[in-house]
């Protein structure tokens, strides 16, 4: 079946009080990425004829992240089912009977684990058994906060109860709301159009609607999916449990993908991180968004990479710290201590110790020594460095930029470069050494004598 005749809404409008944050709710990351883009992303495959975002009146933010996926305001937030009813005014005229979508899954953008897969088939289960309402629901450890399941004898689903309004008995339910409606598009309206708000919250709940289709004589269902799949994200112990969880699974996948992971749970990685085959990555690692390291690669331990491409057999750390737009070519060694931020190192150049790279190109089998630094900063404006081929920057060099040093050039330890260095020179920019034999036992016979 085309799946093509749905429409999708995520909604992301609630203020997410429990989150005691002034970031919106679905922007707060996971493995890098808002929480948002998660649920978009299991929607993106299926190419719903419709999505929309629904959200509140001050996330400029959260529709710039979503772009080009449409959103809607919602102002002022008064529950999921309000929500739902600014998503249709926009879908106007397009749901059935009057337009072709027969299906609105509505989703919540505090539920990141959804599958595509399982998107899919929850559209195909409804058109399947005709139900004017199918919900998706779970079994959790902790039923706590979840809107929970009634179901009639016969297992069709009657109504939803929300934590906040249950009795006793009900609150005892272990069958969930996760969070996942698919509704027979031509009469959602007519649905939240019965939605009141006389309940704990004096919210519009969405979740009504089906105690609304049921005593319009129409049935419901509930299908029960996994509970690591249904996880909403309303507090910030929450959003720590998810981050575990979607580490493990990016573990995991970096492992099945032919990664060495010595000790995984000490790893973290983005959303994009991409390790190729036999990258070993040393305990204690953290990969910032942006990350790709090439095959055969070694990240030692206590490394920071962000924004970064590590080339083939590159060996990285321990205690390296890579930032937004450091490209190093195959071969490359970072050793400990050493930052490198907007700056090429090409094949086989070494920096192992203690420096500062920034803004500079540097060219293959160049030796950066201990110390050297990239004065790419005046308090105003940056400035570039570039270092050939085959370079020998001695350590404790400062290189003041705008500055080039040449193919082959070798600078002495100490130097302040200033000015350009030519291909092959060897360039000396530090005060002379003065001796003065016999001068220190002097001071010391003197200093001895005084005290
Ligand atoms: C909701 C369900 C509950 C379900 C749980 C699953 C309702 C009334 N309750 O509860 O049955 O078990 O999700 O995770 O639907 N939102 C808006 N506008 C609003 C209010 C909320 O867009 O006016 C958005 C929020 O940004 C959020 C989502 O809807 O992304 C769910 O809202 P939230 O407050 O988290 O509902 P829960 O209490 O988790
Ligand atoms: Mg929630």
């Amino acid at each position: 079946m085309s799946q093509s005749t749905f429409a999708a809404v995520v909604l992301a409008a609630g203020s997410g009080t429990r989150m005691k944050s002034t970031l919106p709710k679905v922007m707060h990351p996971i493995a890098g990425r808002p929480m948002i883009a998660y649920p978009l992303d299991a929607l993106t495959p299926l190419t719903p004829a419709a999505m929309i975002v629904v959200v509140g009146p001050r996330m400029s933010e959260v529709a710039r992240v979503v772009a080009p996926v449409e959103t809607v305001v919602q102002d002022p937030a008064l529950g999921t089912g309000h929500a739902v009813r600014q998503a249709t005014r926009a879908l106007n005229g397009r749901l059935a009977p009057h337009g072709a979508i027969e299906d609105v899954l509505v989703l919540y953008g505090d539920t990141p684990f959804l599958a595509t897969e399982t998107l899919s088939r929850l559209v195909t289960e409804r058109r399947r058994t005709a139900a004017a309402v199918l919900v998706a629901g779970m079994r959790p450890v902790d039923p706590g906060p979840y809107g929970r399941f009634v179901l009639a004898a016969d297992g069709a689903l009657e109504r939803i109860v929300e934590a906040a309004d249950a009795s006793p008995e009900e609150q005892a339910i272990g069958l969930v709301n996760g969070g996942i409606m698919v509704i027979e598009a031509s009469r959602l309206e007519e649905f939240l159009d019965a939605v009141r708000s006389d309940n704990a919250k004096g919210e519009f709940y969405l979740t009504d609607i089906v105690g609304i289709a049921r005593r319009k004589g129409l049935s419901c269902r509930a299908a029960e999916l996994p509970a690591e799949e249904l996880i909403g994200i309303n507090t910030r112990a929450e959003l720590a449990e998810a981050e575990a969880l979607m580490q493990r699974r990016l573990r995991r996948a970096a492992l099945d993908a032919g990664v060495t992971l010595i000790a995984p749970e000490t790893v973290f990685l983005s959303a994009d991180t991409r390790l190729g085959r036999d990258v070993v990555v040393e305990p204690n690692v953290i990969f910032g968004l942006g990350v790709e390291v090439g095959e055969g690669a070694r990240i030692r331990s206590f490394s920071h990479l962000e924004g970064a491409t590590v080339g083939a057999g590159a060996i990285i750390g321990p205690f390296a710290r890579l930032r937004p737009g450091a490209i190093l070519e195959e071969e490359v060694h970072v050793g400990n201590f050493v930052e490198v931020k907007a700056a090429r190192l090409g094949a086989g150049a070494k920096a192992n110790h203690l420096s500062y790279i920034g803004d500079s190109d540097v060219g293959a089998r160049t030796n950066i020594g201990a110390g050297t630094i990239t004065c790419n900063y005046d308090g105003f404006n940056k400035f570039r460095t570039i270092i050939g081929e085959g370079a020998f920057i001695g350590s404790n060099t400062a290189l003041v930029a705008p500055v080039k040093v040449g193919d082959g050039a070798i600078i002495a330890a100490g130097s302040v470069v200033t000015r350009d260095v030519a291909p092959d020179t060897l360039s000396i920019a530090r005060g002379k050494q003065v001796d003065k034999p016999g001068r220190a036992a002097e001071i010391r016979d003197r200093l001895r004598r005084k005290n």
